[in-house]
């Protein structure tokens, strides 16, 4: 085996546990992108609809040799939840319930939102975590109060607990609004530090931070859709550690960055030059609205700004890449609502430096690109949880494929091209499942 495409090397490591029971997905945030992966949760079990978008319910995975033709359904390869084991809940600012919210987003259709009513209008949030200085944009009215911020984070403990009594396994995801940009402090450094924050009621905790605090200390994986700081700190990567409670990075790669990650690998892979890259979006739903706030914006820039530096390592190639003017901008035009439209201009030079011009208009449905990945992350993070060699890991980098801004260990730069993140996902399955590792190398089908 050492000409192989495969790699050889079989993992003698333990395999997930399977997947038994119900796995309840505690949903922070019920808006558009939550309220889209519910509803079509319920229209594919209901067999209404397909789960186009989602790995873990289309994606297939190739075992062994090309000559060998064996390419089962993810899902079939490695224990995953099954959807009909899926139970919904979670937490917003205002009451409505998933149909009303449903409704208000407008990405579904009325006929299939119609369809699924008594179910969607089930499914009523709780009391949630907020405070209006990390969010300016809303008016929260359907929040907790409490002494402080630990008292805040022993309620949305006592809410997992009560819905652990109710299912077998619990995740959290975290698909609230964008909060404003804030930087790891002291109170960051250390779950000590941080129980005193609470405590102390710290500003440099934000609402997010006080749910995955609750959700790691109660072992429950957290997965977070926003560009929020939240668990890119040593406090919750400790806590996640300790706790066996996987966690994976930040804001959903949907859109434009998705497309960024596609691009910018494949100018870097023919040596071709950027010299700049301008990005603008519209967007008119309330995810718009937060993020015309100047604060809440920059939470979301830094996010979408990272990918292309990593992706091009200036540093090793600085005639090609050392002067990228890159430019991203969002802005709140109502009347799309939900449907974005993703601009990008990208200017590039080839041979002797001669200059030639891209423009990529991707007219979107955000929450439809958006809803798959948050549903993926539910369902990875849960086998994450009953794998051996994942759970205690903390950072679950494999997951980095869905995320803008993935999390690494310290002093390790992010992966952002979407294909090495492709391939780094798939790996890791066979790994866990002790099947060979595909390097592509091929020469044996030459021998
Ligand atoms: N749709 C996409 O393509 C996409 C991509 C990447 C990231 N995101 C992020 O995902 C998040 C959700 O997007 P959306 O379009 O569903 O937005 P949305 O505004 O429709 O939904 C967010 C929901 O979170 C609620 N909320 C805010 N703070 C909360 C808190 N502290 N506790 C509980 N609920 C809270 C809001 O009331 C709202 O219902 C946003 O942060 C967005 O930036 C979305």
């Amino acid at each position: 085996m050492s000409n192989t495409e495969q790699s050889g090397q079989k993992s003698a490591v333990a395999k997930p546990e399977p997947a038994k029971g119900k796995l309840g997905v505690m949903v922070v945030g019920l808006g558009a992108v939550a309220t889209t992966m519910i509803a079509g949760v319920e229209a594919v079990r209901r067999g209404l609809a397909k789960p186009i978008g989602s790995l873990t319910q289309m994606g297939t995975i190739r075992l062994g040799k090309r000559t060998d033709h064996t390419s089962p359904l993810l899902k079939e390869f490695v224990p995953l939840a099954d959807l009909n084991d899926v139970v919904f809940t979670g937490w917003d600012i205002f009451e409505d319930n998933v149909y009303e919210s449903a409704a208000h987003a407008k990405v579904l259709d009325k006929e299939i939102i119609e369809q699924l009513k008594p179910y969607l209008q089930s499914i009523k949030p709780l009391p949630a975590v907020f405070d209006q200085y990390y969010v300016k944009r809303l008016h929260g009215t359907h929040v907790k109060t409490g002494k402080n911020k630990r008292d805040l984070a022993e309620q949305v403990r006592a809410d997992i607990q009560a819905f652990k009594k109710t299912v077998d396994r619990v995740v959290m995801i975290w698909c609230g609004s964008t909060e404003i940009f804030l930087e790891p402090s002291a109170v960051h450094q250390s779950v000590e530090a941080f129980e005193k924050g609470l405590e102390a009621n710290d500003p440099g905790i934000a609402p997010s931070q006080i749910y995955a605090y609750a959700a790691l200390t109660e072992g429950v994986p957290f997965a977070n859709g926003a560009p929020n700081l939240t668990v890119d700190v040593p406090a919750m990567i400790e806590l996640s550690k300790r706790n066996s409670a996987p966690i994976c990075g930040k804001d959903f790669k949907t859109g434009q960055t998705f497309m960024k990650t596609v691009l910018a690998p494949a100018f870097k892979a023919r040596l071709l030059g950027v010299s700049g890259w301008y990005s603008t979006n519209i967007l008119g739903n309330r995810d718009g609205e937060v993020l015309d706030d100047p604060e809440s914006f920059k939470t979301k820039e830094e996010s979408k700004l990272g990918s292309l530096e990593y992706i091009f390592q200036p540093e090793l190639y600085p005639d090609l890449y050392r002067n990228i003017f890159h430019k991203v901008r969002i802005n709140y035009y109502p009347p799309r609502g939900d449907n974005k439209e993703g601009w990008d201009n990208i200017d590039i030079f080839g041979w002797l430096g001669y200059p030639m011009q891209i423009k990529v208009d991707f007219l979107c449905r955000d929450s439809i690109l958006a809803a798959p990945i948050a549903l993926d992350l539910v369902l990875f993070l849960d086998l994450a949880k009953r794998t051996p060699s994942l759970k205690s890991i903390g950072i679950q980098e494999w997951l980095s494929f869905y995320l803008k801004s993935p999390q690494t260990r310290e002093g390790l730069y992010p992966e952002h091209d979407l294909f090495i993140q492709s391939m780094k996902l798939k790996n890791t399955l066979r790994h866990i499942m002790g099947a060979d590792l595909i390097t592509h190398l091929g020469l044996e089908y030459y021998d």
